[in-house]
């Protein structure tokens, strides 16, 4: 780590000054993800400035997602967000692909449950209507990105309840095996905090934000074939749209 000189004369926060050096760091890939940062108290002699200053410009850059604090181990360069687009329907196989990572899933459960009212309304079945649940947590290059919980007729796609999903896409099964053509989804996007269980399985402390997305997806033909209920870590993803005036 090179010494850099802040500045005390100017009305610019030292924690702020040494926040934006950091992230310069991070850009301009002196820094890569994963490196390990030195101590609070080694940034702190070699800048000349409090350990309460070191302090704060790490606690912002980690709520902000650029570090990550291990207990016992230090702070690390955080992995890149994913930016993720809102406007295409890709599947989540394809995301991952397209920004060279291989994507994976480990099922965790997977249960025939009966269709309640919402589930009925949303996927366009009886009441009472036999639906397959499957909980997958979604890897890329083997770490945990996601989770999600897809809900599927039984009806319409009976072969749903043998299926390894571990191996394939679900939206590829669907398309190889039942001929399915996906066409458009409604989706619905928000923010929480992760249940202990789910913080454990994504590898994410409690308090860290995660998105929450609801989206029912549909054929070409216009028929609900999922309704999916998805777990994002907030801190590997973010989301773009273009605006228009
Ligand atoms: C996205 C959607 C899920 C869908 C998944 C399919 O992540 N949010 O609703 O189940 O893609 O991905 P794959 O085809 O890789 O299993």
């Amino acid at each position: 780590m090179k010494p850099i000189q802040l500045n005390k004369s100017i009305p610019i926060p030292l924690y702020f000054q040494l926040k934006q050096y950091l992230i310069q760091q991070i850009e301009n890939g002196e820094w890569k993800p994963g490196d390990l940062l030195p101590s609070e108290r080694e940034m702190s002699e070699l800048y000349g400035i409090s350990r309460m200053t070191v302090r704060q410009a790490l606690i912002e850059l980690v709520n902000e997602g650029r570090l990550v604090r291990e207990q016992g181990k230090g702070t690390f360069v955080a992995e890149p967000k994913i930016s993720q687009g809102l406007l295409r329907l890709t599947s989540f196989s394809e995301d991952m692909r397209a920004r060279g990572m291989t994507p994976g899933a480990i099922v965790l459960d997977r249960a025939t449950i009966p269709a309640d009212l919402k589930l009925a309304q949303e996927l366009n079945v009886p009441e009472g209507d036999p639906i397959i649940r499957i909980k997958r947590v979604r890897l890329a290059d083997e770490r945990p990105m996601a989770i999600e919980q897809s809900h599927i007729p039984l009806s319409r796609f009976p072969s749903a309840a043998e299926q390894d999903f571990n191996q394939i896409s679900l939206y590829k099964w669907l398309e190889m095996s039942y001929g399915v053509h996906i066409s458009h989804a409604r989706q619905t996007i928000e923010v929480g905090i992760p249940q202990p269980e789910e913080a454990e399985i994504l590898h994410i402390p409690r308090t860290m934000p995660i998105l929450l997305t609801e989206r029912t997806t549909f054929d070409i033909l216009n028929q609900p074939v999922e309704l999916a209920k998805s777990i994002y870590r907030g801190d590997r993803y973010k989301l773009t749209v273009d605006l228009q005036r």
